[in-house]
């Protein structure tokens, strides 16, 4: 497995693979590599002929107040597990090199970012469509790959590579659950098993919701409140959202439609954010 650090190397090195007519795939993570990221990469591995992992800890995706310093970095364990997996490039470029001091170009989704988390998180999904417009030029995919459990950013993503003609397909993996239930996820490493055994009740709580549709209810209402009401019993979970959305704009539904719609939730398990879907 090759490590590119440089972002002229890496840019070079892809647009020869390109021109040499290897397809390649990517999947952009922040590190901490869990299941979820290697079943991404497995997917990659799959469909092209050379996979890159981005790992870099993308600072403008975080707010002010949010956890970018503490954030997990396991730089040596994951590039071993990128080996084991078969990955071919690790790109893992330095913040000094990707965000400098005189930094000024963004890019902004303006609808799909506005709801869910981008009400609590309002720099979030810019920070994510820049830096993957970013590692899209760098690193030239013919696709990239995303996990569902965060299914916003998708669908942002999404809509970025079709507003601006990008040639990259996104491809998107089913959300990666532990035996016990819980979407797998970076963060989840902050959790204590108190918390861990408290924060279950989210993916358990989205259970109970696509039973309700699976028995025959349309009531966004009902879901949405039997869904918060659940939560409501754990001391230490404090709901951000709960909201039934349409999984391509992610706009608000009035009634139920099975196999159209998500619900998703966020919420904090004392200072952790952690974030949940299913499809009713
Ligand atoms: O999902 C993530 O880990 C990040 O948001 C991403 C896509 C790597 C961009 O920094």
């Amino acid at each position: 497995m090759q490590i590119i650090q440089s972002v002229n190397e890496m840019q070079s090195h892809a647009i020869g693979l390109r021109s040499s007519g290897r397809l390649i795939g990517l999947v952009p993570t922040m590190g901490c590599l869990h299941e979820g990221h290697l079943s991404l990469i497995d997917i990659a591995k799959e469909k092209t002929d050379k996979v890159i992992v981005s790992i870099f800890v993308n600072p403008t995706q975080f707010g002010p107040s949010e956890d970018y310093d503490k954030y997990p970095r396991e730089l040596e364990q994951d590039l071993e597990k990128c080996r084991d997996r078969g990955v071919d490039i690790a790109f893992t470029p330095s913040v000094a090199e990707m965000f400098p001091q005189d930094y000024s170009t963004y890019v902004k989704e303006e609808h799909i970012s506005a709801g869910l988390c981008g009400i609590s998180r309002p720099q979030h999904f810019q920070g994510v469509t820049t830096v993957c417009l970013k590692l899209f030029n760098l690193t030239r995919p013919d696709i990239a790959v995303f996990g569902r459990k965060d299914a916003q950013q998708c669908a942002v993503v999404k809509k970025m590579v079709r507003d601006l003609h990008l040639p990259t397909e996104i491809v998107i993996g089913p959300t990666l659950r532990d035996a016990d239930g819980l979407a797998t996820s970076s963060r989840n490493v902050y959790l204590s098993p108190v918390q861990r055994e408290e924060a279950l009740n989210i993916s358990k709580s989205l259970k109970i919701a696509k039973d309700m549709v699976d028995s025959g209810t349309r009531s966004v209402d009902r879901v949405v409140a039997e869904v918060t009401h659940h939560l409501a019993h754990s001391r230490r979970i404090r709901v951000i959202y709960v909201n039934v959305v349409d999984r391509e704009r992610m706009e608000l539904a009035r009634t139920i439609e099975p196999g159209k719609q998500l619900l998703c939730v966020a919420a904090w398990a004392d200072q952790t954010r952690l974030i949940d879907n299913i499809e009713l």
